[in-house]
């Protein structure tokens, strides 16, 4: 993000010394230059006004004005302020009167993952009473509840998870799109929730985007019609049971270009033009705004450099104004925080610009209720602005029947838990997992097969449930999960080894692809490590990257004359032209959650041989063609990807891609040497683990708690750019950032070029015992530099980020072979410490300059 901006402004200051020489370089001339670069030449006309479905009522506009002819500003702003549950107490909700909250992915009441539903609703009940509850703020306005319910009701244990939207995609069915959203509404209502942060609308150009299995494709029109079905599916058709008690307020998001920054970069940049704007990334708030979603959530990234958390024109002009949009527009996770001359804590642009709910998710919601309620007073947010964000509020409370439905706990799917995970549930979800496997490749008709022969069952995929549910899955990334933790979900394992004993064959898992008899076909499951968002972001499409285990096993199978079936797990279409050739048959399963038994419906025949499902999934991404190809699409002007949009062979279709694809790449397998370590993700090819005493995990979700050591990912500029360890004094714990399958890297060029480790590091509390930053290479007892970092922490003030450097000289001196390094970075101690860290850099030229030096 930041090199964009670096190119952005050097395109800037070229245009504006080429307008020099030719004389015209004053103020004026300046401005020229700069503005079509960050604001571009803007028309409305290309908006449409929409025929929203879903009219004002005089009725509740008059609720409205009476409701605000009574509230104080501080009630008013409060409406505008959407805390998280991990920051607020229910005694905050009472004081303050907050119009809504959020949990998000992977945060439950109490903290535990493991929470019931009731405990659930005990948290939304509590809630509810506090905000209607007036004898400390004078209010009685219902809050209400928000969550990821982003493919089923994911944060909940024993939820119905469906196909990840990009699975959705490929089965190309609205009516079924609808339903699933209807039943993600009510297994969500089950917990007394009010309010679901879909459906993600983003048409992915990119796919190095690490949300790209959040969008149905990378064409408008699928995502233009899911729009309209998810969001009748969540709120109710606008003529029939409109946000009826069985419904749930849905938010579209992320508006807008979410999908079409450069180089897929998370909350990265868009520089489409405006007529591009609404035709690609626009087409899902048609689709949804049409039919009435009551809210639109506010993207991360920025149109031409600027945020559009802060853009007046796109969220105002453009979606208010002209689109007619008479909702609310929530914030994205500190999103505003993001804007030029914003921090967490104070940002008037935001709402000036349009934005009616900041999603403050830290524990700056209190700064930033006091500083923007100081904001209103002082002028710089105009009374009537706040007046026109919290009517939206109360419209959207008022159509949803906030106020006049019962409490939480009384409602009408609450606490009917047998409908999380209901059989009726898996059994839609379970369609959608046969509707969305896409076969790219089926030699000799190898699929389907007979149930009743000897399959192996082979990769870590095959009975993996977190593996093919992706991120979003109990926890945010999708990470730390076992098949326990979703109870009444079937592995793809499962699915084969039920029916083929029922058929009489025999189905062995075999992770490792080992087998005493020679089995009559191996199907070899295996795919992408579940991620979310920014940590998903690729460099490339290359699938080897890191992950090239599976394919000497596919390879094996086949020089032993055993036919192998791959079932390619992924949130992206990638670059697999090896794994392609070393496979009879392959199936792009993308990310099918909890019913890993729809796959078995279409690979195995029944028990008199007859095909069960025939496939019905088409390519919604274009397949590429090489690594390197990460941006083809539908409508390309010249477009070669490997398999086109809407490709998808069914049984009997002639097979096209031979054994002999291409395997070359430009891109190099092992990954080099990256002299960005840690930069609010960690970089390939370093990983991140913890360690106390002697446990030693790695680092696979936001936060962790062992032993001495806690560990929990913070905001310094953006979201979770950081983190933070907290240890306690008893054994040596830390953190180490550790190569990737112990490979070595060679530091010498670095030390050369006179580099330091650089990182920025907050201090919340002074160090008890001594604080030790190390090297090591593979063989650690023989080779480790460790630097004593105590004096120099303790010269810090605490609470304030600041940047530290250790010369590498330093290292090398203390007894590292820096030719040889295997952890570049390990911090620990014995004693108490809480240190925040991020931007864990190698950086050249410090001769001199580095906090610790030790040149001579
Ligand atoms: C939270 C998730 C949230 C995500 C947003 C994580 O730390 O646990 O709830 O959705 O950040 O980026
Ligand atoms: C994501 C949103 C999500 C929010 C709340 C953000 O990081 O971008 O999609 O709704 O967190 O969890």
């Amino acid at each position: 993000m930041m090199i964009q901006n670096k190119v952005m402004s050097n395109v800037a200051t070229l245009l504006f010394s080429i307008l020099m020489l030719n004389g015209c370089g004053n103020e004026q001339a300046d401005n020229q230059i700069i503005l079509p670069l960050v604001n571009p030449k803007t028309n409305i006309n290309i908006w449409p006004d929409l025929n929203i479905e879903v009219k004002k009522s005089s009725d509740i506009e008059e609720k409205i004005t009476y409701l605000l002819s009574r509230m104080t500003i501080e009630q008013k702003v409060a409406q505008m302020i959407q805390p998280e549950i991990r920051d607020i107490t229910v005694e905050d909700m009472r004081k303050y009167g907050f119009g809504s909250y959020l949990n998000g992915g992977g945060s439950f009441p109490n903290g535990n993952k493991h929470s019931t539903p009731e405990d659930w609703i005990k948290l939304a009940e509590s809630m509810y009473q506090a905000s209607t509850d007036d004898s400390l703020d004078g209010s009685r306005i219902p809050t209400m509840w928000g969550t990821d319910a982003v493919h089923g009701h994911n944060n909940i244990v024993g939820a119905t998870l469906f196909p990840h939207n990009i699975g959705l995609g490929a089965t190309n069915n609205p009516a079924l799109i609808e339903k699933i959203a209807e039943i993600t509404a009510k297994e969500v209502m089950v917990t007394g929730i009010d309010w679901v942060f879909a459906p993600t609308v983003a048409v992915v150009r990119d796919d190095r985007w690490g949300r790209t299995y959040e969008g149905y494709s990378e064409d408008p029109e699928i995502v233009r019609s899911y729009s309209s079905a998810i969001v009748k599916g969540l709120q109710g058709h606008a003529d029939k049971d409109f946000l009826s008690e069985k419904r749930v307020i849905s938010s579209i998001k992320h508006f807008i270009g979410d999908g079409g920054t450069e180089a897929g970069d998370d909350q990265g940049d868009n520089i489409s033009t405006e007529q591009t704007l609404f035709d690609i990334h626009g087409q899902g708030y048609v689709g949804g705004l049409t039919v009435g979603a009551q809210s639109v959530m506010a993207s991360f990234n920025s149109w031409y450099g600027q945020k559009i958390h802060g853009n007046k024109y796109l969220l105002t002009d453009v979606l208010k104004n002209r689109m007619g949009f008479d909702g609310f527009v929530v914030g994205d996770w500190n999103g505003h925080g993001q804007i030029d001359g914003c921090t967490n804590d104070s940002c008037p642009q935001a709402i000036n610009a349009g934005l009616d709910i900041f999603m403050v998710p830290t524990d700056v919601w209190k700064p930033l209720l006091e500083n923007t309620i100081a904001q209103v007073r002082a002028g710089k947010i105009s009374r009537t602005r706040i007046n026109d964000a919290v009517s939206r509020i109360l419209r959207v409370k008022l159509r949803a029947g906030i106020f006049d439905k019962p409490s939480p706990i009384a409602r009408k799917f609450s606490g009917q838990t047998e409908l999380i995970g209901a059989r009726a549930h898996r059994e839609v979800a379970k369609q959608a997992v046969r509707e969305s496997l896409v076969l790219l490749k089926n030699k000799n008709n190898i699929l389907p097969i007979s149930a009743k022969q000897n399959i192996l069952v082979v990769g870590d995929g095959a009975d993996n449930i977190g593996k093919q549910s992706g991120g979003w899955s109990v926890s945010w990334q999708g990470t730390g999960n076992t098949n326990e933790d979703f109870p009444g979900a079937t592995s793809i394992f499962q699915g084969i080894a039920e029916q083929v004993a029922f058929a009489g064959g025999t189905a062995t898992l075999s992770v490792d692809g080992s087998y005493q008899d020679k089995p009559d076909v191996a199907i070899v499951v295996y795919g992408e490590p579940p991620y979310a968002e920014g940590h998903g972001d690729v460099d490339n499409l290359d699938f080897q990257q890191g992950n090239n285990k599976h394919l000497s096993l596919l390879r094996n199978f086949k020089q032993q004359g055993i036919p192998v079936v791959s079932l390619f797990i992924s949130g992206r279409p990638m670059w697999v032209n090896e794994e392609l050739n070393a496979s009879d048959a392959f199936v792009a399963v993308w990310l099918p959650g909890s019913e890993g038994s729809g796959i078995a419906d279409v690979l195995l025949t029944d028990q008199d041989g007859n095909i069960q499902h025939d496939f019905k999934g088409k390519l919604s991404f274009s397949w590429p063609n090489a690594a390197d190809q990460t941006v083809v699409n539908r409508n390309d002007v010249s477009y070669s990807p490997l398999l086109p949009y809407g490709f998808g062979l069914t049984y009997g279709d002639k097979n096209v891609l031979s054994d002999n694809l291409n395997e070359s790449t430009t891109i190099t397998q092992k990954s080099p040497l990256n002299r960005e370590i840690y930069t609010g993700s960690m970089k390939k090819p370093w990983l991140l683990r913890l360690f106390s005493g002697k446990e030693d995990i790695e680092v696979s979700s936001n936060t962790h708690q062992f032993s001495t050591i806690n560990y929990r990912t913070v905001d310094k500029k953006i979201q979770e750019d950081a983190f933070k360890i907290t240890l306690e004094a008893g054994v040596r714990s830390g953190m180490k950032m550790v190569s990737e399958s112990n490979y070595s890297q060679d530091l010498r060029l670095d030390l050369a070029a006179e580099s330091a480790l650089t990182f920025d590091v907050k201090l919340s509390k002074s160090p008890s015992d001594n604080v030790l930053l190390s090297m090591y290479c593979a063989n650690t007892d023989e080779c480790v530099g460790s630097i004593k970092m105590t004096d120099v922490l303790n010269t810090l003030p605490l609470d304030e980020w600041h940047t530290i450097s250790v010369d590498l000289t330093c290292f090398s001196k203390s007894g590292v072979n820096l030719a040889d390094v295997t952890t570049v970075f390990e911090l620990s101690s014995v004693g108490q410490l809480e240190v925040s860290l991020t931007n864990i850099t190698l950086i050249p030229y410090q001769r001199g300059k580095s906090s610790i030096n030790c040149h001579q």
